[in-house]
């Protein structure tokens, strides 16, 4: 149990950014919006800060943290870049690509935000609340997404107040952030590139700038099920299966929305039942991926709280941002642990 201090939040603006940046030098958590989901930075080189972000998270283990940083350039600074790692950074910092690389000499970043890995997680966001106060801060910043260790990943300030306020130190609202899913994970280790965790730059994406394969997650520990994006097993170690979960039991792929659950939609036309339901959220009228995403995590939250105890899903399909959606249900659907 962690003892309870005062969380401020602030409206993201230049008094939020000195602020934020103080409070991260001087050992303390605060909540940012990126443009995948708010993130809860803790300064990456100070260990003491980052054993108090996994207790505000109340993570079950110490999970590697992604490094976050205002540009490229920094982010060469602590990570030794393949020719492939520098190609994805260029086609896509900033932006929603966290790049694993092995840790360059004297990489300052503590031991337990990498737990104990010899390899870095290292992410250039693409928002400008997130970027300004990685500058202010001048060092790299650690960030998991701003939620309870289990809970649904947080895309308004309001989010990360329901989880964590009495736990950090300074929420910074930056309003809904645009991406909605987190950052896709690509390990550049030598050999080919290998995607640890889909997320908002598609693999068809870093395909087509490669100009050739991303290699598929690693073996599955445990079978997730048919046709669902497997646990991607000792390599990314903080992607519990589990990861995402609402309280509501999900029924992925539903066909039909039976009376007395809620339906999350996606597209023009609703599923027979639908009449019938509690409640019902649409991802995305026109069919679009995009903004799928975007609402993904805030519509989990909503039908969580409309009461009932299962949420038929539509089926969603599975190219471009749809990987990830279909990565993040399948986590939300799968049984606790
Ligand atoms: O969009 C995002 O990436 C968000 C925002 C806040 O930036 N952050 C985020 O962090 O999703 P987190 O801690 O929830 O997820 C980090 C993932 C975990 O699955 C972890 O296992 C993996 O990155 N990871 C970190 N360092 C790694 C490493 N050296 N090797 C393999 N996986 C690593
Ligand atoms: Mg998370």
């Amino acid at each position: 149990m962690t003892a309870m201090i005062f969380t401020r939040v602030l409206a993201a603006g230049p008094e939020a950014t000195s602020t934020a940046a103080r409070i991260l030098q001087d050992g303390g958590l605060v909540a940012f919006p990126t443009e995948t989901v708010y993130g809860l930075g803790a300064d990456a080189t100070n260990a003491a800060a980052v054993a108090r972000l996994y207790a505000a998270k109340g993570r079950p283990r110490f999970n590697p943290l992604i490094a976050h940083v205002p540009d490229a350039a920094a982010a060469c600074g602590l990570g030794r870049f393949d020719g492939a790692a520098r190609t994805l950074a260029s086609a896509f910092w900033p932006g929603p690509l966290t790049l694993v690389v092995p840790k360059a000499e004297g990489c300052p970043v503590s031991d337990l935000a990498t737990a104990g890995l010899d390899t870095l997680a290292l992410r250039v966001p693409d928002h400008p609340v997130a970027v300004a106060i990685l500058a202010a801060c001048g060092r790299p910043v650690v960030a998991p997404s701003a939620n309870r260790s289990g809970h649904v990943s947080p895309t308004t300030a309001a989010h990360v107040v329901g989880d964590l306020a009495g736990r950090i130190d300074l929420v910074v609202d930056g309003g809904a952030t645009p991406v909605g899913v987190e950052s896709t994970i690509v390990a550049c280790l030598g050999g080919t590139p290998r995607l640890l965790r889909p997320g908002g730059v598609p693999k068809e994406a870093l395909e087509a700038a490669l100009g050739g394969l991303v290699a598929d997650p690693p073996a599955p520990t445990t079978d997730p099920g048919p046709g669902l994006v497997p646990d991607a097993g000792p390599i990314a170690p903080g992607m519990l299966s589990s990861h995402y979960a609402p309280r509501a039991f999900l029924r992925l792929r539903a066909a039909a929305v039976s009376p007395g659950e809620a339906l999350l939609a996606f597209g023009p036309t609703l599923p027979p039942g639908a009449e019938g339901a509690l409640a019902v959220l649409n991802l995305s009228e026109r069919g679009d991926l995009a903004e799928a995403a975007a609402r993904l995590f805030a519509h989990l939250r909503a039908l969580d709280a409309s009461g009932a105890s299962v949420i038929a899903v539509a089926p969603i399909p599975r190219h471009g941002l749809g990987a990830a959606i279909a990565d993040r249900l399948a986590r939300a659907a799968a049984p606790r642990g």
